[in-house]
């Protein structure tokens, strides 16, 4: 039963559906508020009325039946009682009964939606910088499966631009191709500083980089074949880590796949009179929106950033037919989709409006060694091997006979990277510190694995247990019961927003309440009834933590 649903058709508001009425009731914070709240202020506007006085008139006419026993008004509030009863053997239930399947829903409706996330650059270090788009990019993928879309993960590589001639010239003069096999991007890395180092003293270096460049735009073969293998080593690297944190794409269509896909965007543009040319270079101009032009054509003729991004935004309306198109970027580059979303617009392209910037804050290292000044490079890769090596030796410390030490240490360790981007909103900068995504108490990954793991040694110990009928509910065993009936809204939460951090902060509180509730409450030796509902009740948080940290890509132990 759906209790929103249900409440909603119980209440009559002047211009307002049930749907729309069951989409404003929230669940209080205090469960002794009551079970859901109606806040009346914001009918305020419409019903020209105070929101105390329209609390009251509404619990006035409110007539409670089996399933709401009580309303009550508090200041602009209209508060619900329900039936917890109730309400706790059909949650439970329905949690059992759906298992992994419980809080996905159908409302995508096989719409899609591309993610573009990741998108690496070609011969640049994957690196802790990376982290946030991969992760909430890859959150998102799978919540939005999870609600009933088509999703399309996309890495949309930096695979243009003159760094790779200058590449090709480095690896000429100083590179040496088993190392580079061996080494892979981080010996790239080191002939590229290289050459920026030799180009100071020798400038000419950076004509020849040029060259090289055209000859890979000209299809020169061996100059492609050193961008495909540059391209090769790159992908092979990175997905060796794609795999670790549980992200997969179904495009790797970079920049340069839009080469012969630009002109037709520029042609139209022309066409509506939108480009002008300023100091030879073709821009767009965006005053009028506050914003500087967005630049099409440098004076040479060749494309930049944003004309390729426009190509893509085209090529994926036209393929994919998309509801909406997610890029999952820092906000550095803000200002980058603010202006070539206003000039798809400006085009005529009504679906301007379905491009949406996710954007997100920065990550930075506690030791300040990611700051892009000392030009030293954290790889995402060496986080990882670290975060697990460290959770190895806690593990070791805290429980010595653990069976599958070193699986336990990889899933702990990489679930503490990956809750690391997870667990803010997403827009603020975070300070990665290895100390406190591996505390194993607070408001911590290892925290909601570790309890993920009591569920499951507590119903190994209780064994198959029957039905049950609830007859009373403590109050401990009310917050788990609460928890898991708001998972649905919280996914869904999650995916209007954008913000996968609503999916790691329930898992948190849901560890939390399971926590307190096991605490409070003796399962196994109970009476009979009340451990097979005491058991049902730990199954179910186990699934649903199960679920919710799936949904980030992080896995929970058995045991630990
Ligand atoms: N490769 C770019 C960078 O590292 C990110 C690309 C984001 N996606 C896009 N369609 N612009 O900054």
């Amino acid at each position: 039963m759906n209790y929103k649903k249900h409440i909603a058709e119980k209440l009559s508001i002047e211009n307002l559906n049930a749907e729309e009425i069951a989409a404003m009731l929230e669940v209080p914070p205090q469960s002794d508020m009551g079970d859901y709240a109606l806040p009346c202020f914001k009918l305020a506007k419409t019903l020209r009325k105070a929101p105390p006085a329209i609390a009251e008139e509404l619990k006035n006419s409110f007539v409670p039946d089996g399933v709401v026993c009580g309303v009550s008004v508090a200041g602009g509030y209209l508060n619900f009682r329900i039936n917890r009863l109730r309400y706790a053997e059909e949650t439970v239930k329905e949690v059992l009964e759906k298992g992994a399947r419980y809080g996905a829903s159908e409302e995508g409706g096989g719409r899609t939606i591309c993610i573009d996330y990741s998108s690496i650059n070609i011969a640049k270090p994957f690196h802790i910088g990376h982290l946030s788009t991969t992760v909430i990019g890859g959150a998102l993928y799978k919540i939005f499966s999870f609600l009933g879309y088509k999703t399309v993960g996309i890495n949309h590589l930096g695979d243009y631009g003159t760094q790779f001639g200058k590449l090709i010239v480095a690896y000429k003069r100083w590179g040496d191709k088993e190392k580079i096999e061996k080494g892979k991007l981080r010996e790239l890395l080191k002939i590229y500083v290289k050459f920026h180092e030799e180009a100071e003293k020798h400038p000419e270096l950076e004509d020849e980089a040029r060259r090289y460049f055209k000859l890979i735009e000209d299809g020169d073969e061996e100059s492609v074949a050193l961008f495909d293998w540059f391209k090769e080593l790159t992908l092979k690297e990175v997905d060796k880590v794609y795999k670790r944190l549980n992200v997969t794409f179904d495009s790797y269509a970079g920049e340069s796949f839009y080469n012969d896909k630009m002109q037709p965007v520029i042609d139209e543009l022309k066409e509506k009179g939108l480009l002008r040319y300023s100091d030879g270079a073709a821009i767009v101009d965006l005053e009028e929106y506050g914003m500087p032009p967005c630049l099409i054509l440098k004076k040479d003729g060749s494309s930049l950033y944003a004309t390729r991004d426009m190509a893509a935004a085209v090529y994926r309306k036209n393929t994919y037919d998309f509801y909406k198109c997610l890029y999952v970027t820092a906000y550095q580059q803000d200002l980058h989709f603010r202006q070539f979303f206003k000039v798809l617009e400006l085009m005529g392209k009504e679906w301007a409006k379905d491009l949406v910037h996710v954007s997100y804050g920065m990550v930075s290292m506690e030791d300040g060694s990611m700051s892009t000044r000392s030009g030293k490079v954290v790889f995402l890769e060496d986080v990882l091997d670290k975060c697990v090596e460290k959770a190895a030796r806690i593990i070791e410390e805290k429980n010595e006979t653990l069976e599958n030490k070193a699986d336990v240490a990889r899933q702990v360790g990489t679930g503490a990277v990956i809750f690391s981007a997870l667990y803010n909103n997403k827009i603020k900068d975070i300070v990665f510190s290895y100390d406190k995504v591996l505390n194993f108490d607070g408001e911590t990954c290892p925290y909601v694995q570790y309890t993920g793991a009591r569920c499951n040694s507590v119903l190994k110990k209780g064994g198959d247990f029957g039905g049950f009928t609830v007859k009373s509910l403590t109050e401990e065993e009310y917050a788990v019961v609460a928890l898991l009936g708001a998972f649905p809204d919280v996914v869904k939460e999650a995916g209007e927003k954008y913000e996968p951090s609503f999916v790691t902060r329930y898992a948190v509180d849901l560890a939390k309440a399971y926590n307190k509730f096991y605490i409070a409450d003796k399962i196994i030796g109970s009476e009979e009834n009340v451990k097979n509902f005491r058991l049902a009740l730990t199954k179910a948080a186990h699934t649903v933590l199960k679920t919710a940290f799936g949904l980030l890509g992080i896995e929970i132990p058995d045991q630990m």
